[in-house]
């Protein structure tokens, strides 16, 4: 059957499309495709509204070791992406844009994590989920901003490698007896999130309860009441009774709080002097209702992972799995 919606050579223009013809368009080639379309909580609110599951990164994991459909469309990161590949080998899983990469990922490549370790020898090495395939198959276990504390207990050392973000470092080391040795990564949008700009929006807002995640800054996170993981930002606000929150990570979620509590306020942690998008992952925002029905119609772009890399990435991938939530 010839498709209701129009079909555009010039791939990119479906940008320039309404939300909601895209939105309808994307709808019907999910259908069409038998594809589960998985969606983080930093993606733009019109990629939100085509999604089968919103959430953080070990949420995203556990709902792609569920699924019973053909393809996944991931409107996420590339490393997030590699990740729903190595548990689904079978499946076909797309990436809608190229671009949608982690610089935070990207601080570390397997020549350098081998190198690392040889500095360590018979260290267990706990890796943060933002790394690449090629990495986490040099790793013992992975963990996520959800379980960091949980994959560092659960190794079998007193000792222990943390890479590739130094600022989980900073929030876990105080939590735990074990001696942590951290790699130099960080993000460039939490790191953004300055100490200067938190306290200049704590002292508009001074009511307001601050949640940072465990990437920003160690001065950033000791002025927080909870540094919690995306999804456990979303839990905590759902169980508060308070009204005014500073949300201390990427845009996309203070406005998926505002969006699912209408009655509550959230405030995002900007730059306003220089930059009003400080706290904008680039990364994420790569995906657009234009690139994903693109990526649907046709096929692109395909996440690959050799089977020697994936075998190994999923015993620890799988390791992780099994931990459930820090909280
Ligand atoms: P979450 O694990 O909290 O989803 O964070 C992923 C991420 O990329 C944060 O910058
Ligand atoms: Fe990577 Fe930072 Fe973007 Fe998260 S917010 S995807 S860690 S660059």
């Amino acid at each position: 059957m010839e498709s209701p919606f129009k079909i555009i050579n010039n791939k990119d223009a479906y940008d320039s499309l309404s939300v909601q013809e895209n939105v309808l368009a994307i709808r019907s080639l999910k259908a069409e495709k038998n594809c589960l379309v998985l969606c983080h909580t930093y993606q733009r609110p019109e990629v939100h509204e085509i999604a089968d599951f919103v959430g953080d990164s070990y949420g995203l994991s556990m709902q792609a070791t569920k699924t019973r459909h053909d393809r996944i469309v991931f409107c996420g990161v590339h490393f997030m992406a590699e990740t729903a590949k190595i548990l689904n080998p079978e499946k076909t899983v797309l990436l809608p844009s190229r671009e949608a990469g982690c610089a935070l990922a990207d601080t570390i490549d397997e020549q350098k994590v081998v190198e690392w370790k040889a500095r360590y020898p018979g260290l267990p090495l706990v890796l943060y989920i933002n790394s690449s395939a090629a990495v986490k198959a040099h790793a013992d276990i992975i963990c996520t901003s959800a379980n960091t504390l949980k994959a560092i207990e659960a190794v079998d050392s007193d000792k222990v490698l943390l890479a590739p973000d130094k600022n989980l470092y900073y929030s876990f080391q105080p939590k735990t007896s074990k001696t942590i040795i951290p790699w130099e990564g960080y993000c460039p949008v939490h790191k953004a999130i300055t100490k200067e700009l938190i306290e200049s929006v704590i002292a508009q807002h001074p009511c307001a309860v601050v949640l940072a995640h465990p990437e920003c800054s160690p001065d950033v996170t000791e002025l927080a009441d909870e540094v919690l993981s995306t999804t456990g930002m979303v839990d905590f606000v759902r169980a508060s009774s308070e009204k005014e929150f500073i949300i201390g990570t990427e845009l996309g979620l203070v406005q998926m709080l505002q969006r699912a509590h209408p009655l509550k306020q959230f405030f995002a942690v900007y730059n306003h002097k220089s930059c009003d998008e400080s706290c904008v992952c680039p990364y994420m925002k790569a995906i657009t209702l234009g690139k994903v029905r693109r990526s649907l119609e046709d096929d692109v772009f395909k996440i690959t992972v050799s089977e020697e890399v994936r075998m190994k990435a999923l015993n620890a991938i799988q390791k992780m799995l099994s931990l459930g939530r820090d909280k």
